[in-house]
């Protein structure tokens, strides 16, 4: 059970993906976060289906994983962070992943690009043969000057 709570302190959960069901799991638990946080619908929408495209990745590509939903809170205000994690061969060549279009069988090759444009935040990090970490953040106040910046 969740406790919703205002506090300040980072909470974390740690979802399993290792089936279809444990999607559907995934896109209920970020749906149910990001509309606790305060997230408009259009942005709790675009939120789901970049986890649900990583999390398909997750399981697809990566032979399953888990996701860390951290709960984020900087005083401008509040944030949802989805850490999508697996050991699997990881991706030798990241930016070639990311292209529109490209898939390395049988996909649209949207997954990554797509989800990349759907969230404020992403990053990518895959070492080939252990494994990738795709991180998405959201936060519900947008302060541009404070965060376009990335690194
Ligand atoms: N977690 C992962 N582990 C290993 N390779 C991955 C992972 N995620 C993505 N990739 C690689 O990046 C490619 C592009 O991913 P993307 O999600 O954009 O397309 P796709 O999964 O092939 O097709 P779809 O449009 O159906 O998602 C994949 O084809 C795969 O080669
Ligand atoms: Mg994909």
């Amino acid at each position: 059970m969740h406790a919703p709570s205002a506090s300040a302190s980072a909470s974390t959960t740690r979802l399993h993906i290792g089936s279809d069901a444990d999607l559907a799991w995934v896109r209920h638990e970020v749906r149910q976060a990001a509309a606790g946080l305060g997230f408009s619908l259009v942005q709790q929408t675009k939120l789901v289906t970049a986890a649900s495209e990583l999390a398909r990745n997750t399981l697809v590509h990566g032979g399953g994983g888990h996701v860390e939903m951290t709960h984020l809170e900087d005083g401008a205000g509040r944030g949802l962070r989805l850490a999508f994690t697996d050991e699997g061969p990881g991706i030798p060549d990241p930016e070639l992943a990311m292209t529109d279009g490209y898939t390395s069988g049988g996909g649209l090759g949207l997954g990554l690009s797509g989800a990349k444009r759907l969230v404020q935040e992403f990053t990518l990090d895959s070492r080939p043969g252990r494994g990738t970490t795709v991180t998405i953040t959201d936060w519900t106040t947008v302060l541009p000057a404070a965060r376009t910046g990335g690194s």
